[in-house]
């Protein structure tokens, strides 16, 4: 394995920037923008290959008021630059989101993905999410449908 995880800081913006880039599609503009804003507000990481900056995940408390927040965190986004697509990094960082939500007090973890997104959608089922029935719409230019994914996390509890 080459590719590791460490903390996001203000350093790797750009190459945050160009992996969200290179994602055509997935950001606009104000997608892009919006990243920085995000991660003021959550915890983020960069996923290395040899040191190069490939992709980033961020977790933090689940945003939804359905949901009990104190036992509950989310994973906001994974997002990997296409050429490091199916090499099992993916599956490393929410592993290590996991982990890491598991650590800092949350019994379960949510996301959201785009309902038109199937690869997020199968990638997190590989990962053992599942549907919860809870769906939102969102305005990125266009309003798209996003679906909850939700998955108990192993804890030290059980
Ligand atoms: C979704 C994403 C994070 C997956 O990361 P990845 O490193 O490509 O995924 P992995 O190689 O770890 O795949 C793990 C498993 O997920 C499933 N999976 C991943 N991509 C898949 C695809 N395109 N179609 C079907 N299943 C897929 C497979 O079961 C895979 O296991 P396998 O390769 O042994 O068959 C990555 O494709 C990505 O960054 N996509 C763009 C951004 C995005 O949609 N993020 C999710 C919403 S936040």
């Amino acid at each position: 394995m080459t590719y590791a995880i460490r903390p996001m800081t203000g350093d790797d913006w750009a190459a945050v920037i160009a992996v969200a880039g290179s994602l055509a599609g997935w950001f606009s503009e104000t997608g892009v923008a919006s990243i920085r804003v995000d991660v003021r507000h959550q915890e983020g990481f960069v996923a290395t290959d040899r040191g190069e900056i490939v992709g980033f995940l961020t977790i933090g408390a689940c945003r939804d008021e359905d949901v009990d927040r104190a036992t509950t965190g989310e994973i906001w986004g994974i997002y990997l630059a296409p050429s490091y697509w199916r090499k099992g990094i993916g599956r490393f960082l929410c592993g290590q989101a996991e982990k890491m939500l598991a650590s800092r007090g949350f019994s379960v973890a949510t996301l959201w993905v785009l309902e038109k997104n199937v690869q997020g959608r199968r990638f997190y089922e590989a990962m053992g999410f599942a549907a919860d029935g809870v769906t939102k719409e969102i305005d990125l230019g266009a309003r798209l449908v996003a679906v909850r994914y939700s998955k108990r996390l192993h804890t030290e509890e059980g």
